[in-house]
């Protein structure tokens, strides 16, 4: 299989690549080169997915069984690749995200049926916009289609809500005592990924012959409580975690910038059926406990200071935040 990946070096495609490459798929990576990381095996056309003209002619000579990109953010992303790619693979695939799928929801379980609506976060529209002019292109003139719908999925990134993804911030602060933020009381579900388990399902699905059309979550079935999230990544850097309970809606009226990520994702509950993409990749199944997979994110971020970026304006804000709700009177 001929396959390229817009991107491919990232959080989860590099877990991706490298598991391509291990099952012989003869794989391009179209990314700027500059996040350092090899995938041995893989193949490399340097350029910039924005530079259309330079990208068509580096990709003019080329068929693809698959293409992935997983760097479509907003629907003219996707109208250039339709431009690009019609004609030119046999199947495409998209990764959205499964912010996308209702909130607040109406079932406690979510399913690829569930609603694609989110009022809150303008990310998750713009994704379902991008899904929606796919799903045209597909009805329309047979465009190869496949969604993928990650949920919070982390290899170098801190799956934290306040101060985590890219930043160190909440570690450090949890390293040096500090109390960090917990949305909610803590007790609300979630699913986290590790996207070496992603990759097992998602390789699955390139080039399979009833994927055309469809849309996939996959995610782990590990279904944990944002405490004990927090516990798991205090654990992995040796402390007890310092959390400071406060609700949602209440932190969004003291920073407003949280309002997608809060509202729109993590305050509501995340868990997810994974029976389809068990159907259509038999034997898929996620195996590397949080508690496990966080601390070799942590080691990962520990073996280069230039990872273990400390935000001030973030501490700024959690301190204030925290300031401002311990001040208040019952
Ligand atoms: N992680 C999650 O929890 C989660 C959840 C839901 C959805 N998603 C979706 O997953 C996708 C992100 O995947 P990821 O984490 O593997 O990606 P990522 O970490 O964002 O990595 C980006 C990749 O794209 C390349 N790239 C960036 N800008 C480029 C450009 N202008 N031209 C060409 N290449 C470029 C990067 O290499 P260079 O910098 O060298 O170019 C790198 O290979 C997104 O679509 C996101 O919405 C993620």
């Amino acid at each position: 299989m001929k396959v390229l990946f817009i991107g491919g070096t990232g959080n989860i495609s590099t877990s991706v690549s490298r598991l391509c490459v291990e099952r012989g798929i003869d794989l391009y990576l179209l990314n700027r080169g500059k996040r350092g990381v090899e995938i041995t095996g893989a193949k490399t056309i340097v350029g910039d997915i924005n530079d259309e003209e330079n990208v068509a002619s580096a990709l003019a000579k080329h068929e693809w069984d698959v293409v992935v990109d997983w760097i479509a953010f907003v629907e003219k992303d996707v109208d250039r690749d339709i431009g690009l790619f019609r004609g030119k693979t046999k199947q495409y695939v998209f990764i959205s995200s499964a912010s996308a799928y209702q909130k607040p929801p109406a079932h406690y379980i979510v399913t690829e049926s569930t609603p694609l609506f989110n009022p809150y976060w303008e990310y998750s529209r713009n994704k379902i916009a991008c899904e929606e002019r796919l799903n045209r292109a597909y009805r329309e003139e047979n465009f190869p289609i496949t969604i993928v719908r990650p949920s919070y999925t982390y290899d170098t990134v801190i799956p934290l809500v306040i101060g985590g993804w890219s930043e160190y911030t909440a570690v450090d602060r949890m390293i040096k005592g500090k109390k960090v933020i917990v949305h909610g009381d803590g007790s609300s579900l979630w699913t986290i990924t590790h996207a070496q388990d992603f990759a097992k399902g998602f390789v699955g699905l390139l080039g399979h012959q009833q994927a055309a059309g469809q849309a996939f979550t996959i995610t782990s079935d590990e279904v944990l409580t944002w405490d004990q999230i927090y516990h798991a990544v205090a654990g992995a850097v040796g402390v007890e975690p310092k959390i400071v309970h406060i609700s949602s809606d209440l932190l969004v009226k003291f920073e407003p910038s949280l309002e997608g990520n809060l509202l729109g994702d993590k305050s509501t509950c995340a868990i997810f059926d994974n029976t389809k993409i068990k159907t259509f990749v038999p034997g898929y199944k996620a195996t590397i406990p949080f508690n496990q997979g966080v601390r070799k994110t942590i080691s990962w971020f520990n073996e280069d200071p230039k990872r273990m970026i400390v935000n001030p304006q973030t501490n700024e804000m959690m301190d204030r935040i925290i300031a401002s709700y311990e001040g208040l009177k019952p």
